[in-house]
């Protein structure tokens, strides 16, 4: 390692799926210290959805930076974040009309269930089993995608209760059926463990991320939204990787046209700059005693300026509509792929968020995901994996993806999979 890459001081608590070094990127690109061009399909875990350095996002940051790079909004407001709240308020539901700033995903779930203890006056939260939340001390006693996010962590807050993720797939049901046994599962959990009168909210992802890119059964969040009015429970949306068009959509629980009471967002809404924020009912907001949240570089007027580009670029490019049409390629070429592998299962996903398991016979193949993606890395393209059984490959290209290079990217699969299942 040259002394220009020595990389020994950095904390070893990361964990690292290649060792290259990056010296830029562009579009669906990264380029690397050794001269490679690698094929990126994982947008730096769903951040880079305008895909890397686009001429947009590099404008407006650098037009920032010449003007203000930071002032503090417990003591001035900037100009950009009253056109983000602009911008924000043109594309959400319409009862979605406030919004809070903050810098990471974890931050925002924090944000969103403090605001939903004093909007409700109750102390406890439901999460779904297989969730991922976040990595601080509240989400990680939310998260439930895999053991290693909390080992070794003791004490973790209470108050947090566990019930199902409708997941058919697993269980054999039908979507319908599993539909009807979730929400079941969730009344019992009320009925057993938290009652609704001390239950604040429920939190749910609408497409499952870290714990397998697993879409909510069709019909379960407008039961949920249903079973939440019912017991007086705020309902929130965790978009933090599914917002800001990932899914097909502009936001995923719009596919089954519910609005909740509080949806938290990150990742995809500054392409890269730290932000990450919820949007709530303004009624909700009366509650939130002033003083009592925040953060010093909340509403950053260069993470500010980044996500009102990001938004601009989103809608003028059409790049939602994008991800529905290449997440269809995407998906028909995976399914394809079933004819030659008997090992690949359920294909399932939205838009360009698309998870797809490895079987051995009818059992989870827990193993074959490193093996496959060693030969992917081989072959110069990113991806990852995830999910709650261990075998899942994950798929989120930037959503600026073009119909050649899914095609470039699933011979690359094709030829990898061919190789670590010796086919
Ligand atoms: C649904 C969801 N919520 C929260 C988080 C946490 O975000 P961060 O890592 O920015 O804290 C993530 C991160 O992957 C996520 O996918």
């Amino acid at each position: 390692m040259t002394e220009l890459a020595d990389y020994s001081h950095l904390s070893t608590v990361y964990s690292h799926a290649t060792d290259h070094i990056i010296t830029g990127g562009k579009g669906c690109e990264l380029y690397t210290t050794e001269g490679k061009t690698l094929l990126d399909f994982t947008s730096g875990i769903g951040v880079n959805s305008t895909g890397h350095c686009h001429p947009n996002i590099v404008a407006a940051i650098k037009e920032q930076a010449d003007k203000l790079i930071f002032s503090q909004i417990n003591i001035v407001y900037n100009e950009p974040v009253a056109k983000l709240c602009a911008q924000l308020k043109r594309i959400m539901p319409e009862a979605l009309d406030t919004y809070f700033f903050s810098n990471s995903g974890a931050e925002a779930v924090e944000g969103a269930v403090k605001l939903a203890k004093h909007a409700t006056g109750k102390p406890n939260i439901i999460v779904l089993n297989g969730s991922f939340h976040g990595r601080t001390h509240l989400t990680m006693a939310m998260t439930t995608s895999k053991t290693v996010y909390r080992l070794k962590y003791p004490n973790l807050p209470a108050g947090i209760y566990v019930a199902p993720f409708p997941y058919a797939y697993a269980s054999g049901r039908t979507e319908e059926e599993e539909t009807v046994h979730a929400l079941a599962e969730m009344e019992l959990l009320l009925s057993t463990q938290t009652a609704p009168e001390e239950t604040a909210a429920i939190v749910v992802e609408p497409v499952l991320g870290e714990g397998g890119y697993l879409p909510t059964s069709k019909g379960y969040l407008k039961g949920l939204r249903e079973l939440c009015d019912k017991h007086d429970i705020l309902m929130i949306c965790d978009e933090v990787q599914t917002g800001f068009g990932r899914t097909g959509k502009m936001f995923a629980h719009t596919y089954d046209d519910v609005t909740p009471d509080i949806m938290t967002m990150a990742k995809g809404l500054g392409s890269g700059m730290p932000i990450s924020g919820i949007a709530y009912k303004s009624e909700l907001g009366k509650k939130w005693i002033t003083g009592t949240h925040g953060g010093t570089y909340a509403c950053n007027p260069m993470a500010v300026a980044s996500a009102v580009a990001t938004i601009e670029t989103l809608v003028d490019e059409k790049l939602v509509e994008n991800a529905a049409e290449r997440g269809e390629q995407l998906m028909n070429g995976l399914r394809a792929l079933r004819q030659k592998y008997p090992c690949i299962g359920d294909v399932r996903g939205r838009g360009l968020m698309i998870g797809l398991e490895l079987m051995d016979g009818d059992k989870p193949d827990s193993t074959l995901p490193d093996k496959v993606l060693k030969e992917v890395y081989k072959r110069d393209m990113l991806l990852l994996s995830c999910g709650i059984r261990r075998n899942v490959l994950r798929w989120i290209p930037p959503l600026v993806v073009t119909e050649e290079e899914i095609n470039r990217g699933l011979k690359i699969f094709d030829e990898a999979l061919g190789a670590a299942t010796c086919i």
